[in-house]
């Protein structure tokens, strides 16, 4: 298991506590969810804390099928909690730092704010098992923290979100947009591109080939 502080339960419960709190959040979540088509069946959500976004895919996706992983037990708990009376969810255990279990096929791979806390190269072996993962014509949409351009900027982040630079979490891993599109391009990744920007929070997606 790889060490990091979303182990331990003050982390975890002080994240759920402010989730919301996010300025501009709800913004990017929403051009997350204009580009997950509605009849999609199957949902892998990478790093889902307590199922946040599973739970707003599945609003309006009545027959999606969707898988949650996450490596912190309070994270586990309180999604396994929210989706206790939803069959159609699955929460399992499973370090991101490790090559992704066999889950079978998805027609989307989504994921919030989690894969920034992987060092750079398992990122992108991550973004290649992705690929793989995902049916033709499948969507990946990682909504994430990303690395400013200059201090300058990243000092403006902390304020506008109102966090004191000192509070930083130590387990952040951040890197820029424009290496990850490359990768997500070399891999085979279609119609690449960051769809939504603010600061350090940014929409990258990409759609593998096929119909
Ligand atoms: C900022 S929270 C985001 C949670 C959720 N996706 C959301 O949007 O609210 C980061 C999540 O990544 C998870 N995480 C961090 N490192 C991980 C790893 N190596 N393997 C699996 N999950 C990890 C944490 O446990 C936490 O749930």
């Amino acid at each position: 298991m790889s060490a990091n502080e979303w182990m331990t339960a003050e982390h975890a419960l002080r994240y759920l506590r402010r989730a919301d709190e996010y300025p501009r959040r709800a913004e990017g979540e929403s051009v997350l969810l204009d580009h997950v088509p509605r009849h999609v069946r199957r949902v892998l959500d990478l790093g889902t804390g307590d199922g946040r976004l599973l739970a707003l895919l599945r609003i309006d996706r009545g027959e999606m099928f969707g898988v949650g992983v996450d490596s912190s037990e309070v994270m586990l708990d309180a999604a396994r909690t929210r989706f206790a009376d939803d069959e159609h969810v699955e929460i399992v255990k499973h370090d991101l730092a490790e090559p992704l279990p066999a889950f079978g096929r998805f027609d989307a791979v989504v994921s919030s704010f989690a894969i920034h806390h992987l060092e750079h190269e398992r990122k992108r072996s991550l973004y290649g098992e992705v690929f793989d993962l995902l049916e033709p014509g499948g969507v990946f949409a990682n909504f994430e923290h990303v690395a400013s351009a200059t201090h300058r900027l990243h000092m403006a982040f902390f304020a506008a979100i109102g966090e004191p630079l000192e509070d930083e979490d130590p387990s952040d891993r951040l890197l820029n947009v424009e290496s990850q599109l490359g990768w997500l391009r070399a891999l085979g990744f279609d119609d690449v591109d960051c769809y939504w920007k603010w600061l350090e929070m940014a929409l990258l997606v990409g759609v593998k080939p096929g119909s």
